[in-house]
């Protein structure tokens, strides 16, 4: 990653535990000192995540662009790049942004855009991951930080967490079991992406 000043910005639609555990890890592994990188934006879909105020808590700028403001996801998805870029980003973290992306909006950021998905990936895209991994009677499951390509929840896997489905699990315990795991990797991956 080459630019002097490497401004991440998060996207959220909701809790943002994950985007606090970034900031959480920026602060104390000094990344603007380290690497010249720091959390520039949190920007949010959902006027009432809770993760916005998480966000304000820590200092950090904060955006809404509603996507119910907008008739197509062409013109939200604009709207929405207009919002990032005038961070300059080095990395757009998609952090539980539950919005499905424009292929237009996944070029545009092409190499600088990451998601988290609460599954060991190729399995189980999309939503419920949770619920399908128990149902389908895994044994495993877990997280995979990912390149963001235009095909939902594929591109090049950053990294992976695994943990045990446990009898009696349900999608809440599990998904609770994930997220800790969350929690650690995409912070390492991040700062793995901005320190190069
Ligand atoms: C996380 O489990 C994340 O992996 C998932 O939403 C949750 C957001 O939690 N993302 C997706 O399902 C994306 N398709 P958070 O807002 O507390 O970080």
């Amino acid at each position: 990653m080459s630019a002097s000043n490497k401004n991440i910005v998060i996207l959220i639609s909701g809790a943002g535990s994950n985007m606090a555990a970034i900031v959480r890890a920026a602060q104390q592994d000094q990344w603007a000192r380290r690497h010249r990188a720091h959390v520039a934006a949190v920007i949010s879909n959902k006027a009432d995540a809770p993760g916005l105020l998480v966000a304000r808590e820590h200092g950090i700028t904060t955006a809404l662009v509603d996507h119910k403001a907008f008739d197509s996801r062409e013109a939200f998805d604009a709207a929405l790049a207009a919002e990032i870029d005038r961070h300059q980003p080095a990395l757009v973290v998609l952090s539980g942004f539950m919005r499905i992306l424009t292929p237009g909006f996944v070029a545009y950021y092409a190499g600088r855009l990451i998601n988290i998905h609460p599954s060991l990936l190729p399995a189980f895209t999309g939503l419920h991951t949770h619920q399908r991994a128990i149902d389908a009677g895994c044994r495993f499951a877990g997280c995979t930080v990912h390149r963001v390509t235009s095909e939902l929840d594929h591109g090049e896997y950053l990294d992976q967490a695994v943990v045990p489905i446990l009898p009696g699990d349900t999608a809440a315990t599990l998904a609770a079991r994930v997220l800790s795991q969350e929690h650690l990797i995409y912070p390492q991956a991040i700062e793995r992406l901005v320190s190069a």
